[in-house]
C-alpha cells in the first residue's frame, strides 16, 4: 500500500463530492498519463444492483455479507474505455439509474460494504499507475498515495451543472432545487458514520468552479508529472 516504491507508476487519490467533475477529470487524466482509471463509486453502484435484482435489503448486513462474497467486480478496458462488470455481466449502464444512485448511497454507508470493497480496491490499486476517484481514497483506501487530489466546486456550480444534466434528460427540477438536493447529498456523505466524505490532510484542493476542464487538467498532470520526477530522482 505504501506509495512511491517499484511500481508501475503512482498511485493516485481523487476525493471530493458529487458533481465536482470528478469522473471526467480523472477519466482524461488517466487517459493523459498512461494509468488505469479506477471509478470506486461505480463498485459501490454495482453492490447496489445485485443486491436490488437479489431483493435483499439495503440494511440487511447478513445479507449483503453473503453477497459481496460471491460478488467479483471488474473494469473491462474495450476501445480504451471501461466497463464495469459484475460476476462476468456487463453493468455500465444499468448501475446508473437514479433508482440505484439511491440505493447505493444506502449502502455504501454498511460497513460490510465498505469493508469488502476496501479490499478489493487495494488489490485494484496496489501495482501502482493507477488513479482512484471517490470519497474516501486519500484518507482510508490508500492513506499512503503518493498524489492526493481533493477536487470540489461550488455547490452553486455543482448544482448548475446537475440542473444541466437534468434538464437534458428531460426532468423537471429548477436550479434552486437542484442546488438543494446538491447541498444534501453532500449532507449525507460528509456526516454518515463510515468512511465519511473528508479532505486528507495532505491532499491538494482543486477548485474547479470557473476552470475549463482543461485548465483543471493542466494542473493536476503537473503536480503528478513533478512528483513522477522527484520520486524517479530519490531512487536512483
Ligand atoms: O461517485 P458516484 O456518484 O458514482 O457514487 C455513488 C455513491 O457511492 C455515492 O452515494 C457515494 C458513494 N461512494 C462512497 O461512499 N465511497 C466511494 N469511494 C465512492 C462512492
Amino acid at each position: 500500500m505504501k506509495g512511491g516504491g517499484e511500481k508501475a507508476g503512482l498511485i493516485i487519490a481523487v476525493d471530493g463530492p458529487s458533481g465536482a467533475g470528478k469522473s471526467t477529470i480523472t477519466k482524461a487524466l488517466a487517459d493523459r498519463l498512461g494509468y488505469v482509471h479506477i471509478d470506486t463509486g461505480a463498485m459501490f453502484r454495482a453492490v447496489a444492483l445485485t443486491a436490488l435484482r437479489a431483493g435483499v435489503d439495503g440494511s440487511d448486513d447478513e445479507g449483503l455479507a453473503r453477497l459481496c462474497a460471491s460478488l467479483e467486480i471488474a473494469f473491462a478496458r474495450t476501445n480504451g474505455c471501461c466497463r464495469v462488470m459484475a460476476n462476468g455481466e456487463d453493468v455500465t449502464d444499468a448501475i446508473r439509474t437514479p433508482e440505484i444512485s439511491l440505493l447505493t448511497s444506502t449502502i455504501s454507508a454498511r460497513k460490510v460494504v465498505r469493508d469488502f470493497l476496501l479490499e478489493v480496491q487495494r488489490r485494484m490499486g496496489r501495482a501502482g499507475g493507477v488513479i482512484l476517484e471517490g470519497r474516501d481514497i486519500g484518507t482510508v483506501v490508500f492513506p499512503d498515495a503518493d498524489v492526493k487530489f481533493f477536487l470540489t466546486a461550488s455547490v452553486e456550480e455543482r448544482g448548475r451543472r446537475r440542473w444541466l444534466e437534468l434538464a437534458a434528460r428531460g426532468e423537471q427540477l429548477t436550479l434552486a432545487e437542484t442546488i438543494a438536493a446538491v447541498a444534501r447529498r453532500d449532507e449525507q456523505d460528509s456526516g454518515r458514520e463510515h468512511a465519511p466524505l473528508r479532505r486528507a490532510a495532505d491532499a491538494v484542493d482543486v477548485d474547479s468552479t470557473g476552470l475549463s476542464i482543461d485548465e483543471v487538467l493542466d494542473r493536476m498532470e503537473t503536480i503528478v508529472r513533478e512528483k513522477e520526477r522527484l520520486l524517479a530522482m530519490a531512487r536512483q
